[in-house]
């Protein structure tokens, strides 16, 4: 199959009032998660599935968003005079990940707003969203799993992933029919963040969506919904019904940055697991859990 190059819009325009006030001055996405602004993960996520354009969507006191993903030439050239080139690669990272563009969202009018804000960059082509409150752990694979199924059906693609009925009502969720492969299911409804007893199932929709271009025609039209927002899942529900939608389904590794305890979860998940600082920082987690 000829492989189709899609470009991908990161929405950063959300609030962030749950880190209040951390994000009194800072967007949420730049919260280190260890030592990268936990946009960065999303980002080089995006690439690892073979995307090189990406469009950042940003809110009002975002710009250090942009700043990122600049190069800062003083301080590079400060590092490289002192020869230390492991921050230098650090530094110069964000900047040589992709071709990053950015465009405000003028109005925080919800997701479903702020995809539409990217009609023009995406044009009339497949594209990739990835919400930076999800983060997927790089070892699994995902994006490229549902590039992949839209590539083969021509579906919008969208993730799920099985959670506690008790927590449905934080997601959009889908009613979902089985397919011949056991990782892909037909969704035929979705609802954003339902009440349990409302919810088609437990399978909630996290940050990952293949888009075709259609949505943004339905986008145009969709009414504001859950919270008084345009939502993106009240758009998919609506190509759900129409042309199809599929779900992946993911069984491996997401952190999710969007809630503080899940946060300092995947902070501590995260470090633990990395070979500079794992080696130290598992035996002394170990010690202050059997304290507790
Ligand atoms: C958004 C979507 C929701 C989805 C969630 C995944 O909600 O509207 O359907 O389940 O992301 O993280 P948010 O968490 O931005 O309120």
């Amino acid at each position: 199959m000829t492989e189709k190059r899609i470009k991908a819009v990161i929405p950063a325009a959300g609030l962030g009032t749950r880190f209040l006030p951390a994000t009194k001055a800072m967007p949420k996405e730049m919260l280190p998660v260890v030592d990268k602004p936990a946009i960065q993960y999303v980002v080089e996520e995006a690439v690892a599935s073979g995307i090189d354009d990406i469009l950042i969507i940003l809110g009002r006191n975002k710009n250090n968003i942009s700043n990122h993903f600049d190069s800062v030439p003083e301080l590079e050239s400060n590092l490289a005079n002192k020869g230390d080139h492991e921050k230098l690669r650090r530094v110069k990272a964000p900047t040589e990940l992709a071709d990053i563009h950015f465009v405000r969202q003028g109005e925080p009018k919800g997701l479903g707003h702020a995809v539409l804000r990217s009609r023009n960059h995406v044009g009339d082509s497949t594209f990739a969203v990835l919400l930076g409150d999800d983060l997927i752990d790089v070892r699994d694979t995902l994006l490229t799993k549902m590039i992949d199924e839209n590539q083969k059906s021509g579906l919008t693609v969208i993730a799920l992933m099985e959670v506690d009925p008790e927590h449905i009502h934080m997601y959009g969720a889908a009613a979902v029919e089985a397919t011949d492969d056991p990782d892909v299911v037909r969704v035929t409804g979705l609802v954003e963040k339902p009440k349990k007893e409302d919810a088609p199932s437990n399978f909630a929709v996290i940050g990952r969506y293949v888009l075709n271009p259609g949505v943004f025609d339905i986008l145009e039209r969709t009414e504001p919904g859950k919270g008084g927002e345009i939502q993106l899942t009240d758009a998919l529900q609506e190509l759900a019904v129409t042309e199809g939608v599929l779900g992946v389904v993911f069984r491996g590794r997401r952190y999710d940055t969007g809630d503080r305890v899940d946060y300092i979860k995947a902070i501590v998940q995260l470090a633990s697991d990395r070979d500079d600082l794992g080696p130290e920082l598992r035996p002394w987690l170990k010690d202050f859990a059997s304290q507790l």
